[in-house]
């Protein structure tokens, strides 16, 4: 009895720790009758310094980009323009966010399974990262990312 209380309770807190770090920022909204205009800063809005800024654009329909994760590197994804899904997955539950406004990103830790789908036509998706490019950062096989979780 005591074992199956203290497994449920560690399995919510690490499903509240993965909500609480996955979180909807705003940036500053500055609005014009020329047009609005929005912002964001290392150690700011961006929760690290910034290393890296790279897009995503050119989608064609029903593609998808993504399905990995990372080990260690955390990002914002913003869509600067148009709209999709971001699908991420804790290894034991998916969690879908639509992005549709350039002033909204998402923030996503190390240890998320991710992909992105549903691009609508010219959509843009921006991606800042706390880290260059290191192909050694990812884990693309799903299931060594489900086992590694479970073991965590
Ligand atoms: P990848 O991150 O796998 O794309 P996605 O997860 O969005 O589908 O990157 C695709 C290719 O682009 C990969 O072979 C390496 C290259 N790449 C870089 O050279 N630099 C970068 O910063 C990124 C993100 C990718």
């Amino acid at each position: 009895m005591l074992q199956a209380c203290y497994f449920l309770c560690k399995e919510e807190i690490k499903e509240m720790n993965k909500l609480l770090s996955t979180q909807i920022i705003h940036f500053p909204k500055i609005l014009d009758e020329r047009g609005n205009l929005s912002v964001l800063e290392q150690w700011k809005q961006i929760p690290f310094e910034i290393k890296r800024v790279y897009w995503i654009y050119d989608v064609p329909g029903g593609e998808m980009r993504g399905g990995h994760a990372y080990k260690t590197l955390n990002e914002v994804i913003v869509a600067i323009s148009g709209s999709y899904d971001v699908v991420l997955n804790d290894g034991s539950k998916e969690y879908r966010y639509q992005l549709n406004r350039s002033y909204y990103g998402l923030y996503v830790p190390k240890m998320m399974w991710r992909h992105i789908e549903n691009f609508s036509t010219n959509s843009l998706a921006l991606i800042v990262a706390d880290q260059l490019y290191n192909e050694q950062e990812y884990i693309r096989d799903f299931s060594a990312f489900v086992q590694l979780m479970q073991q965590a």
